[in-house]
């Protein structure tokens, strides 16, 4: 196939709901040469996989943003090359559950990070080769307090070292999103603070437009 695959990313705060809207969209594409894959890591990648186990280890070394951020680079670097970059080359689409979104807002935003690991982050995202750029970013957004309480209410889902921060890293994720937005891009916001199923429907207009499925 000579159609190069779109790569579409879907990303928002812990508690977003996004766990559920990925699962969603699976089912929805279904059959349409559409590959689903996460970050930190990458489905099926084993390279990937094992940085993962690294950065989300609950009860592991404390580590630093800085220490993070190349790891959650490293992770990406496998992740592009192994999977996601061959994938769109056989003419599949690939949607990724987070990627370089997350890094801005949760190593770069939520932990205030030092000025230079912003400018290190404006570097290496303007540097990229080609096939780093996604063609669309979907982040679902909602308040802090909202996704603080579902994440409390859901005792079932596995806690991950940035899950269990405060409030107030939460509130600056959120912002750290907005602000991916005005410097990166293309960036569609869908709310979160609806029904499942009134944010699928949104969510769904803008993949299957994107895929050129309607
Ligand atoms: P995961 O268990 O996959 O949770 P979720 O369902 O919320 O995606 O954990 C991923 C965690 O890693 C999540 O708390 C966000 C964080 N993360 C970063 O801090 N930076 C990044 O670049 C990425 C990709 C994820």
């Amino acid at each position: 196939m000579d159609k190069r695959g779109k790569f579409i990313v879907i990303d928002g705060m812990d508690g977003s709901g996004k766990g559920t809207q990925i699962r969603l969209l699976q089912d929805k594409l279904a059959g349409k040469n559409a590959f689903f894959t996460r970050e930190p890591g990458g489905a099926g990648n084993a390279l990937a996989e094992e940085i993962r186990a690294m950065l989300l280890r609950p009860g592991g070394p404390a580590s630093t943003a800085t220490t993070d951020f190349f790891l959650f680079f490293a992770s990406r670097a496998a992740h592009i090359e192994l999977t996601v970059e061959p994938m769109r080359q056989k003419g599949t689409h690939v949607l990724s559950d987070r990627y370089d979104s997350s890094t801005f807002a949760f190593q770069i935003r939520g932990e205030n990070t030092d000025p230079w690991l912003q400018d290190m982050f404006m570097k290496v995202r303007e540097t990229l080769p080609a096939m780093y750029y996604p063609d669309l970013y979907i982040v679902l957004d909602l308040s802090a307090e909202v996704a603080y309480e579902r994440r409390a209410k859901d005792a079932a889902q596995e806690k991950s070292k940035f899950d269990t921060k405060p409030l107030e890293y939460h509130e600056r994720v959120r912002a750290g999103f907005n602000s991916f937005a005005q410097h990166f891009g293309p960036v569609q916001f869908v709310d979160a603070q609806r029904t499942p199923e009134e944010v699928h429907a949104d969510i769904w207009k803008l993949v299957s437009r994107e895929l050129g499925l309607n």
